[in-house]
């Protein structure tokens, strides 16, 4: 008997289609798309329900050392994967930090063998460049063809951020090789500058993190990681993006035919500055992530862009830290609160909500947004985030009227809180499939350790980004 899945009877959307269908699975792909096919060994009946490719989150921070702390993020590939499945995400790509001295090669090996063993789904790794020395450059080229076409570049945080020379020189070589680059952008003499003023002035609570790093500092940044690119003639994807300034700024890009993609994060599209209010005292630490969360006319610009394609996909950033033990390491300072929020298992639900059910986007753009262009713009299409025939069967099964109220409590993520808790959504999925194989149904993860495969990914085709 071979080893087939049967979706029977649900609504297929893809990025460009919606149709009522049943999708057959073979040895972990989709063969066959029709109607009225006869049950399987397994089958799902998806009656009423919404069949879509699994989420891809190209932006995760599991198990991430954060060295001056002296800690790591809470989940780890294994909790971490899990809460992303739970989640209707059926691929991740996490990141591989380059120490001083380390070749690009032992870096990702190194962050390999933390993998392997314990993720649930697929996954795939960027590469974070923080030592451009000649004998970086000389491993961009390999490392694509390795299948790692991605290179995270950090405009600021100390001992990772590359001054404007080594950017070129990543983005040079990226674009030589079929490379991306991905970047965070924040301009880092005016956070420091900021920084200093705040504490000077005995200004130490999680109120004063946002108020050192302004939208301006996130929009300068753009523009230049957008100018310096051009110069290149470089690819770039720009992380984390918050506000108006710096959405317009890659419109104006795009608009000139440049291959500028960008991303935004659930935080930025539901939050506002106000979870950071001074009224909050110390919860507020909750929220401190870099950049941060905006006033209530940069989210309603946010969305504009989702719904004009000048934003191309939602990512998470998900970057946890406890509060009881992790968080508070800021209590007295707010450059010790380390930055980043929960959000692996909650992107599509709120999305979902906040997006489908209001009335912002269509479904299909959901699915683009959540899925087809993550694989787009990151070498992975159309193997993931399409339901074509041959291709993997990642997929979720969505029932959209099935209301869930966020705990922290529900969540599979190692974390004592959410950001959005006490949030009604629907949007998670009733069953997650991965390479063929249901790894959770009616919520509950039923997974074995270690069955996630590397995903190694394609050369970039900068003609090809969404
Ligand atoms: O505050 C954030 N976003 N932390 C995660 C690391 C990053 O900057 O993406
Ligand atoms: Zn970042
Ligand atoms: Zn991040």
């Amino acid at each position: 008997m071979p080893n087939e899945l049967l979706i029977r009877g649900g609504t297929l959307v893809t990025a460009t289609d919606t149709m009522a269908g049943d999708l057959l699975i073979r040895d972990g792909k989709i063969v066959e798309i029709g109607s009225g096919f006869e049950p399987s060994s397994r089958t799902i009946d998806a009656t009423g329900k919404i069949v879509l490719p699994g989420g891809i989150d190209t932006h995760v921070h599991l198990s991430h050392p954060i060295d001056a702390l002296g800690i790591k993020t809470a989940d780890n590939f294994h909790t971490g994967t899990v809460a992303a499945a739970c989640g209707g995400t059926t691929t991740i790509i996490d990141f591989a930090l380059q120490r001083p001295g380390d070749s690009l090669a032992q870096t990702r090996q190194r962050r390999l063998s933390e993998v392997d063993s314990e993720a649930v789904i697929d996954y795939g790794l960027h590469t974070i460049v923080t030592d451009v020395r000649d004998e970086t450059i000389a491993e961009v080229g390999p490392s694509v063809h390795e299948g790692f076409p991605s290179f995270k570049l950090m405009m600021t945080y100390a001992g990772k951020r590359l001054d404007d020379a080594a950017l070129l020189k990543v983005m040079e070589a990226a674009a030589a090789n079929g490379g991306i680059c991905y970047l965070h952008c924040e301009n880092d003499a005016a956070v420091t500058h900021l920084v200093r003023r705040h504490l000077d002035r005995g200004e130490t609570g999680p109120y004063y993190h946002a108020k050192s790093r302004p939208a301006s500092v996130e929009a300068e940044a753009t523009h230049r990681a957008i100018c310096l690119a051009e110069l290149v003639g470089a690819p770039i994807c720009i992380a984390h993006v918050t506000n108006s300034g710096a959405a317009n700024v890659i419109a104006n890009a795009r608009e000139k035919g440049l291959p500028v993609v960008s991303e935004t994060c659930p935080q930025y599209l539901t939050l506002t500055e106000e979870v950071f209010d001074l009224a909050h005292g110390f919860e507020a630490a909750k929220f401190v992530c870099s950049p941060p969360m905006r006033q209530q006319s940069h989210k309603d610009h946010l969305w504009k862009t989702l719904r004009s394609g000048e934003i191309q996909q939602v990512a998470s950033d998900h970057a946890p830290f406890r509060f009881s033990d992790q968080k508070t390491l800021g209590r007295d300072n707010f450059t010790r609160i380390p930055n980043g929020l929960p959000g692996i298992e909650t992107r599509l639900p709120l999305l979902f909500t906040s997006g489908v059910k209001a009335d912002r986007i269509d479904l299909s753009r959901f699915v683009e947004l959540v899925s087809t262009n993550p694989a787009k713009i990151f070498g992975m299409y159309p193997e993931k985030g399409s339901l074509d025939i041959g291709t993997d069967a990642d997929i979720i099964v969505i029932e959209p009227e099935r209301e869930v109220t966020i705990n922290h409590e529900m969540l599979h993520s190692a974390m004592d809180y959410s950001p959005y808790e006490g949030m009604c959504v629907s949007g998670f999925p009733t069953w997650t499939i991965s390479g063929g194989e249901i790894i959770v149904e009616g919520g509950d993860p039923q997974v074995q350790r270690g069955r996630g495969k590397l995903v190694r990914r394609s050369r970039i085709n900068p003609d090809a980004l969404p």
